[in-house]
């Protein structure tokens, strides 16, 4: 062995530049002279020899120092921690037999460095990288660079990585055009709350940061460009979940002279694309359903289809029962509806009564929760019926209730009665808790659906007035155009969701290209002439002048990233996530600024009490 040349200054330039990254060090590079570098992982002493894992971006290397080799280099060996950065010059040498690791791509050699350069040290960490999962999410984020160090973690932003570049790729063979569009923006139609930026060159006005690039890319269609796309920054200041943050990205999507089935059918390429990225593949094209049958079945515009465990409409059953709670529901124009728990018949009668106090709770909001147990007897397939209101059934509603839920022996039917958005609400979201419970809910078994025919508006009840449901620049369905001042609850419109496992993953649509239409929908809203112009005005000029048939989709980026790496929150997959508090623990914004700042922009803070 070569004498060791050992070098431990920090602030001079290092002499010993990287030859290879730790992945490429293989049986063939058996006899090589390489330079490694990296963090020290790990540093195990087995009875006086020390064995370094030393990790760079691809992985680790194993590095040894033995005193009886090289006592040297075990003197240096001796000085380095946990997350020392080091470089080790040295021959790649082969592992005894025996002592390979083949869950890495190096385990089947080693280095037993002739040269070692400390680059730099590390003081005791906030925790430890290997156990980062297990450390409460606000230290995490504090100190989320170190986060990242961790492998699992890593490996969530390498994948994002990759599924962006498959998207562009794809998008660029179909001819898209990337265009960025403004970041200081004008208010866009989301329906979210925007974040503002004073304007100190203006005073007393405010940039918007875009809740979409919706209005600006139509505005491209307008220009001729046809195919445009964006991996989109927006911004909205809305309640945070586990699948929303403040600010997210978006693969934003334009197409001119398309239908609904040209924009799904580029969008089911896109798709299958980022799935292939991670090795899995997806069938196209994808099954759809409309919103109105994915209310009547799962209670939900983003049904979840990995189970079964649909609602049934027993409203015309309960109408003419003794059960009066039902009865009255039923003719009162309100709806009965069911589940059937398959083998909930083994559920205690207090686990019976958490259900119904669930469904009781403010967030699902029933009135009770009504249930027949389906007991098996001894004899195979027969049941017994047990259930508090069974009394109130005759023999024939009974067989009509068991035969349109299916029931058999070793089930439970819930019931819920209300008005019909209620009953969908309540047994939608029980039909989940139910499959989480139950363990239904394969993460890798994949149903994509498309939900179609969305109705144009909702009403809401705060502001007495429709909202549009999607955007209002939204087309409606051509058949329902008539239906905009007759009846505007039943305009559907050609918008489509794309749903993945439960959770919606993207929306588009086909938009107005017409001034008329796209005047008679802001007067459907109550948004008046002036306030239409004040908004929305350059768009509506655009429509005058010339502006092609167009149509597109936005996909959450860090929702698909998310489901396809089987994280369980958009955090997971973004390199520096806010809070659920949206904050940032790392750079503490947001925060207080000096009072030039605030007098520059002609702002004064009020105290908020
Ligand atoms: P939409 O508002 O449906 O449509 O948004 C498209 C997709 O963006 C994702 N998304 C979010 N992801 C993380 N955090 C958030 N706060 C958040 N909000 C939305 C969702 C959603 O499906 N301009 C239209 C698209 C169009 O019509 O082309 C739009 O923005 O996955
Ligand atoms: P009651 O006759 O009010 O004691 O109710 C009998 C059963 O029906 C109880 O299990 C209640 O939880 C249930 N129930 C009452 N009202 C409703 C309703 N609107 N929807 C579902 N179940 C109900």
């Amino acid at each position: 062995m070569n004498t060791t040349v050992v070098k431990e200054k920090m602030s001079e330039s290092s002499s010993l530049k990287r030859t290879h990254i730790s992945a490429s060090l293989t049986e063939a590079s058996v006899g090589q002279e390489v330079v490694v570098s990296g963090w020290v992982e790990t540093a195990r002493d087995l009875g006086g020899i020390i064995f370094i894992d030393l990790r760079d971006h691809k992985g680790t290397i194993q590095v040894v120092a033995d005193p009886q080799i090289n006592p040297e280099a075990h003197k240096v060996f001796e000085k380095l921690k946990t997350e020392y950065v080091i470089a080790c010059k040295g021959p790649v040498t082969v592992r005894p037999e025996g002592s390979e690791n083949t869950s890495i791509k190096s385990g089947a050699v080693e280095i037993y460095p002739t040269e070692i350069e400390i680059l730099n040290t590390c003081k005791v960490l906030p925790f430890q990288i290997e156990l980062a999962e297990e450390v409460n999410e606000d230290l995490r984020l504090k100190y989320r660079y170190l986060e990242l160090r961790n492998e699992h973690k890593r490996q969530n932003i390498l994948k994002r990585h990759k599924i962006v570049h498959a998207i562009r790729n794809y998008l660029n063979d179909e001819n898209f055009t990337e265009i960025e569009t403004p970041i200081l923006s004008k208010s866009t139609p989301e329906g979210a709350r925007d974040y503002l930026v004073p304007s100190r060159v203006h005073p007393n006005n405010f940039y918007a940061l875009p809740q979409s690039p919706q209005i600006y890319k139509q505005l491209l269609m307008m220009s001729g460009f046809e195919k445009y796309y964006q991996v989109a920054r927006c911004f909205r200041d809305e309640d945070l979940r586990a699948d929303r943050q403040p600010e997210f990205t978006q693969i934003d999507l334009e197409m001119s002279f398309v239908d609904e089935d040209g924009v799904m059918s580029v969008t089911e390429g896109l798709i299958k694309t980022a799935f292939e990225a991670v090795g899995i593949e997806v069938e196209a094209p994808f099954p759809r359903i409309s919103h109105e049958d994915a209310m009547k079945r799962f209670g939900c515009d983003r049904p979840d289809m990995r189970f079964e465990m649909e609602l049934v409409d027993l409203t015309e059953v309960m109408a003419g029962s003794e059960f009066k709670a039902f009865a009255s529901v039923a003719k009162d124009g309100g709806m009965v509806n069911a589940i059937n728990y398959k083998g909930g018949a083994k559920l205690s009668r207090k686990e019976i009564d958490d259900l119904r106090d669930l469904c009781m709770s403010q967030d699902y909001g029933a009135k009770g929760l009504a249930w027949i147990t389906y007991k098996p007897t001894d004899e195979e397939g027969a049941y017994e019926v047990a259930s508090p209101i069974a009394k109130f059934f005759k023999e024939e509603e009974l067989a009509k209730i068991a035969e349109l839920t299916a029931a058999e022996a070793g089930d439970v039917v819930l019931f819920v009665a209300d008005k019909a958005e209620l009953v969908q609400h309540v047994l939608g979201k029980l039909r989940l808790h139910i499959a989480k419970q139950e363990d239904l809910l394969d993460p890798r078994d994949i149903k994509l659906v498309w939900v179609v025919d969305f109705p144009m508006f909702e009403w809401d009840d705060k502001s007495k007035r429709f909202k549009a449901n999607h955007h209002p620049f939204t087309m409606p369905v051509v058949e329902d155009l008539d239906k905009l001042e007759t009846d505007p609850a039943n305009v559907r419109t050609s918008a489509y969701d794309i749903v993945f496992n439960g959770i919606e993953l993207g929306g588009g649509s086909i938009r107005v290209h017409n001034t008329e239409v796209q005047k008679r929908i802001f007067k459907a809203l109550g948004i008046d002439e002036e306030l239409a112009q004040e908004r929305f005005g350059f768009l509506l000029e655009a429509l005058e002048l010339g502006a092609p048939p167009h149509g597109g989709i936005a996909l959450g980026l860090d929702r698909f990233v998310m489901l396809l790496t089987g994280s369980e929150t958009i955090r997971d997959v973004i390199a520096f996530p806010k809070n659920q508090s949206a904050s940032c623990p790392l750079s503490s914004a947001p925060s207080c600024t000096d009072n030039d700042q605030l007098e520059e922009l002609y702002l004064k803070l009020v105290d908020p009490s």
